[in-house]
């Protein structure tokens, strides 16, 4: 019987100790990004943002898979060649954003709810027959003040499901993406039960949704300190933490799991994503879908000008070398001379 495609491409996002590029912020987001190197925020601004890492020579080499945003994949690279082309030229599997972005979920202050299912099945089908063959949905839950509610995860949760059975439906490996957000002061511990406890109910309605799982990569957050905790964890706590956590909470078929980088400095999103790979005893194919680990010192060092774009396409491959070397428990402070 020939393979389940689904189940080829989930394997390959995560083989060979590549990982993904997310390259699909939202334009609000990538508004904010360009802010940061005072340029302008314009489909082209953004189209030059993209071709950035899209174009840099090598990438191949540490990407298997790039989440791309619904504007970049009608948009083409600097030399006329479309960016899904250009991508599947190289090898690589273009992913695609799919959900519309998060909204106050009434009566539960300070809780979000990602919105996007309308119409879903038609955009997939088209997404699809433009070259996707992944796609993205990101959730996100805050810590706080009694928050988590079960109510906020479950409304999250039920829709993670419902977009990733309607994702392989339509023939595309669903990266489910429950964030669970850096911010506040919380420490490891609350960490560790918070995503511990929302993995448990984002994989029970996985199932409640018939979702295949071995045609299935999640997409995590760390099991991280609080940004403004005054305890910060040690790689090692963080590596621990999280495998414990995932080995409470996610079913050993499932396909692969990638870590968004979520706020963290590049550096140490390559020190803790080598440090999970360390304690995992190999029940999952780990890897990262960094968008601002990956791009964030690339930006920097490009500052929109023609002239910087060799340096900073150089400073994009140092990180994703790095980063391919934490795939696999091989990552050393010397990469970074
Ligand atoms: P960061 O790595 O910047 O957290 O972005 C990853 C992502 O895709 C969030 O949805």
């Amino acid at each position: 019987m020939a393979k389940n495609p689904l189940h080829l491409i989930a394997k390959q996002i995560v083989a060979n100790h590549k990982g993904l590029l997310a390259a699909d912020e939202s334009e609000k987001t990538a508004t904010k990004r360009l802010a940061s190197i005072n340029m302008e925020s314009t489909p082209e601004t953004r189209r030059q943002y993209r071709d950035l890492f899209l174009t840099a020579a090598g990438i191949e080499e540490g990407i298997s898979g790039v989440i791309l945003h619904h504007e970049t994949m009608e948009q083409s690279a600097s030399n006329g060649t479309p960016f899904v082309k250009l991508l599947q030229q190289k090898g690589i599997i273009p992913g695609i954003k799919v959900d519309a972005g998060t909204a106050d979920l009434p009566n539960f202050p300070g809780e979000k709810v990602t919105e996007g299912l309308d119409k879903l099945a038609e955009r997939f089908k088209k997404y699809y027959e433009a070259g996707a063959r992944f796609s993205k949905w990101r959730a996100v839950i805050t810590i706080g003040e009694g928050i988590p509610t079960d109510f906020c995860i479950l409304a999250n949760a039920h829709a993670l499901a419902r977009y990733a059975a309607l994702s392989q439906a339509a023939g595309l490996v669903p990266v489910v993406e429950p964030e669970v957000l850096i911010d506040g002061t919380h420490d490891l511990a609350r960490s560790e039960e918070v995503t511990t406890k929302t993995l448990q109910i984002v994989f029970k309605q996985l199932k409640a949704h018939k979702v295949d799982l071995k045609g299935t990569i999640l997409k995590s957050s760390m099991v991280i300190s609080g940004k403004e905790c005054p305890t910060q964890a040690s790689p090692e706590e963080i590596g621990q933490a999280t495998i414990r956590c995932f080995t409470k909470a996610v079913p050993k078929r499932l396909a692969g799991i990638v870590f968004l980088s979520g706020g963290q400095k590049a550096v140490q999103a390559t020190e803790n994503l080598n440090a999970v790979v360390k304690a995992n005893p190999g029940t999952w194919p780990i890897s990262f879908s960094y968008a601002r680990a990956l791009q964030g010192p690339p930006l920097q060092v490009w500052q929109g000008k023609p002239e910087n774009v060799p340096a900073a396409q150089k400073e994009f491959i140092k990180r994703l070398k790095a980063n391919v070397a934490a795939n696999a428990g091989k990552y050393t402070p010397e990469m970074e001379q």
